[in-house]
């Protein structure tokens, strides 16, 4: 009933498409030991909360269709959190409603589950807060609980997050070459996004990572070991795991340079003072360093 998941099997699937031996002499990942279980929809109830559950994750995949007022760019939540909140190493949802409630230092307080997907509506969506009794906010919480019910207790699960890498330091100029050459034929060259040329290609978009209409500068994607991580094990979409671990970090510092929208408020992130080393703006704990 359970299907296990591993990023092995993703990246031996990409290779397949790719036909084997086209693809560059890189490092991959180390093998990963990673395996998500993912719940059947066989599991969803025939009730009003497996309705919910359902109608959390159509949300999820087409957000601004579902809550035009509260997305303020062209993404969806799942352009970042991957096949459905499914996916290793690209923040999965798998066992996150048991991590809640959680201590967060970004705002010192203890955060409800609401709050996480408020700050993801806010910054990685680049819109507006959801409110917390409405029926969308219900239906998002039972998808993600769905996902986590008796998979992992008490919440931690291999794959959760991003994967830590050693940080290195970004060259932002060869960043820009490794966009033009391994990023923009989706993403445009212009970071803007664009409609899969493949009529019967799936996904059918690829989303802005620049520019007016992608993640706002408060985002966690917009910090530099984030975006590294995020693009060294999931990006190119169709050959995830061909980058190097250098340019991974060259294209990060590129991304998390280009202009993108505000987020007002920002100053007041991590007020304890304690705000991580790749953070590009002025905190509480002082004014904006390269981030590193
Ligand atoms: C631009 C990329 C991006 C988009 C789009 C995005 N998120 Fe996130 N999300 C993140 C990042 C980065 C994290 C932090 C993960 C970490 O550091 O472990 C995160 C974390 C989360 C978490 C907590 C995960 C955990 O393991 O603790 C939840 C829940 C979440 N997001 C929900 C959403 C929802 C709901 C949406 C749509 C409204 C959304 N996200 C859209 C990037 C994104
Ligand atoms: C084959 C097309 C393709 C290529 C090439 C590709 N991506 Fe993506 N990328 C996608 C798709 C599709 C998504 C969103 C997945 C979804 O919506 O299901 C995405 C999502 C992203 C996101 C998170 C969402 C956002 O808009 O910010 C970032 C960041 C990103 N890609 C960076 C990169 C970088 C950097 C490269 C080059 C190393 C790259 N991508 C190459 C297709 C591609």
């Amino acid at each position: 009933m359970i299907r296990f998941v591993t990023a092995t099997l993703f990246a031996a699937s990409a290779c397949r498409a790719d036909g084997g031996g086209a693809l560059p002499e890189v490092a991959r990942p180390a093998p990963a030991t990673a395996s998500l279980r993912i719940r059947e929809d066989s599991l969803i109830p025939r009730d009003p909360v497996g309705a919910a559950i359902r109608r959390g994750r159509a949300i999820l995949a087409a957000t601004a269709d579902s809550l035009p007022a509260n997305v303020g760019n062209a993404l969806r939540c799942t352009s970042c959190h991957l096949r459905d909140g499914t996916t290793t190493d690209a923040a999965p949802w798998v066992g996150v409603y048991s991590r809640f409630p959680q201590y967060r230092s970004r705002n010192a307080k203890v955060n409800q589950i609401q709050d996480r997907i408020n700050d993801c509506f806010q910054r990685s969506l680049n819109g507006k807060a959801l409110a917390w009794d409405s029926p969308d906010m219900a239906a998002i919480v039972a998808y993600l609980a769905f996902l986590s019910r008796g998979v992992a207790p008490p919440g931690d699960v291999p794959g959760q997050g991003f994967r830590k890498m050693e940080p290195l330091r970004p060259d932002t100029a060869h960043g820009r070459l490794v966009y033009a050459g391994q990023c923009a034929r989706c993403h445009g060259g212009d970071g803007q996004g664009m409609t899969n040329p493949d009529p019967t290609g799936s996904p059918r978009y690829y989303p802005p990572v620049f520019g007016p209409r992608s993640f706002n500068v408060g985002a966690g994607m917009a910090r530099l070991r984030t975006a590294a991580s995020f693009v060294r094990f999931n990006m190119p979409f169709d050959r995830p795991g061909t980058i190097t671990d250098q340019d991974a970090f060259d294209v990060a510092g590129y991304l998390v340079t280009r202009p993108r929208p505000d987020f007002v408020g920002k100053e007041h992130d991590w007020p304890k003072g304690d705000p991580p080393p790749d953070v590009a703006y002025s905190t509480p704990a002082g004014p904006a360093k390269a981030p590193r």
